[in-house]
């Protein structure tokens, strides 16, 4: 039998279609975590999984699984996909080509009557994203610790209110045909593949990236609060303005922190004063921060040195300041002997590749806590991601799933060939 190559029309029709599902007029995706979209792909792939006599299940919180069966099933799956949910103004292939190649590669291996010696699974994690609720990644941080963080269900969403714990029952529930499954059953080994959302590879004129590892991120919550008073009556000395504050202690980090080391990354994302009126001075300035490095040591520094510009600007302005941290991911470095699989299939299919560390975070960081993970990324235009303009080259879709399809064909004890 020649080389096994998947359904290419079959897997851009896929993206397509979901790409329909939550459409933004730009041409991207609103496809929040647990939001009425979000539940509408949940559907359609559980659906198109049934179609191909596939098993569907959730876990209880919410990722979903769908399961071609192996010889032995009694032996822990392979898990290959990613997630469905997007950012509010997305684009059409962060998560979700990672998952419907993860589908795509279990229809071709169906096609073909290629039969595994352990179960391939799909994985659409739940809220990668953590836009709609942070934390990011909460389905495969659930997975990989077997346990839903207590502090999860009183969540807030960020743009409706609605809490965690109903949007996540409502999740479950509009999928009533699906099996149940524990948090964190043994997995054999995780692959993902994900659009670079960076542009080396697109300049390097490269079709896949072999990820190492995944950089550290965390997220603070600065509320800095004030004196709400009168815009036209209060003098600056008498001025205990915290939006004032905020505006000193950026200005100064912004000027600190990424012009005096290329590896990091400070984004302030969402900025928000109360009451809210253009004639008073604001009683709060909140504002987030999402910080990045590939180093752990860096990050905490980082953090004292914003920890401490926030406190001096809050006291010069006659304010305080709170810094929570929403979360942090420390830096995840993916095995050797997954990657030199990785390597023989870019061999094998004449792709060539670069290997690389990922700046994004993403499911694969929480599943090599668990199991040997690793990442296939391929090309987008520009860079361009979190953004509904995201772009990917049919070519290079197809490229990524064929990629994924000869790496899972590469892991040892995986796969009997009977087709
Ligand atoms: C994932 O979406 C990230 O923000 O890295
Ligand atoms: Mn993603
Ligand atoms: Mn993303």
């Amino acid at each position: 039998m020649g080389q096994l190559v998947v359904n290419g029309e079959r897997l851009l029709a896929n993206l397509d279609r979901f790409a329909a599902i939550g459409a933004t007029k730009k041409g991207g995706v609103n496809r929040q975590a647990l939001t009425g979209p979000d539940r509408e792909a949940r559907r359609l792939l559980a659906q198109l999984a049934v179609e191909r006599g596939f098993s569907v299940f959730q876990d209880p919180i919410a990722n979903l699984f769908i399961c071609r069966k192996g010889r032995d099933d009694s032996l822990a799956p392979l898990l290959i996909g990613s997630h469905l949910d997007s950012q509010p103004s997305g684009g059409r292939f962060d998560g979700a080509l990672g998952t419907l190649a993860a589908f795509e590669v279990i229809e071709t291996l169906e096609d073909f009557g290629i039969e595994t010696e352990r179960p391939v699974e799909v994985v659409a994690f739940t809220n990668e994203e953590g836009c709609r609720f942070a934390p990011g990644c909460m389905g495969s941080t659930a997975f990989a610790s077997r346990t839903i963080p207590s502090g999860w269900s009183s969540l807030r969403a960020a743009d409706d209110g609605a809490e965690f714990a109903g949007e996540l029952a409502a999740t479950l529930q509009s999928l009533p045909g699906a099996g149940m499954r524990d948090l964190g059953f043994p997995v054999f080994a995780f692959l993902e593949v994900h659009i670079e959302q960076g542009p080396s590879l697109e300049k390097e004129g490269l079709p896949i990236g072999i990820v190492t590892g995944i950089q550290g991120t965390r997220w603070l919550e600065v509320t800095l609060s004030g004196q709400t008073a009168h815009a036209g009556t209060t003098a600056l000395i008498y001025r205990r303005d915290p939006f004032h504050a905020a505006v000193n202690a950026l200005g100064s980090l912004f000027a600190a922190i990424m012009p005096s080391d290329p590896a990091a990354r400070f984004t302030v994302g969402r900025i928000a004063v109360q009451p809210g009126a253009v004639n008073a001075i604001p009683q709060t300035a909140a504002f987030t921060i999402d910080l990045r490095h590939p180093s752990s040591e860096r990050l905490d520094e980082m953090e004292e040195k914003i920890r401490a510009v926030v406190h001096d600007a809050a006291s010069a302005q006659g304010c305080e300041a709170t810094i929570r941290q929403m979360f942090d991911m420390p830096p995840a470095n993916f095995e050797a002997g997954i990657l030199s699989a990785l390597d023989r299939a870019a061999q094998e299919r004449g792709f060539a590749t670069r290997r690389m560390l990922s700046g994004a975070f993403h499911d694969a960081l929480f599943m090599n806590r668990v199991a040997p993970s690793a990442m296939i990324f391929v090309p987008c235009r520009d860079g361009l991601s979190h953004n509904e303009a995201e772009h990917v080259e049919p070519e290079h879709s197809v490229a990524g799933c064929n990629m994924l399809l000869a790496a899972i064909l590469q892991l040892p004890s995986l796969v009997i060939v009977t087709g």
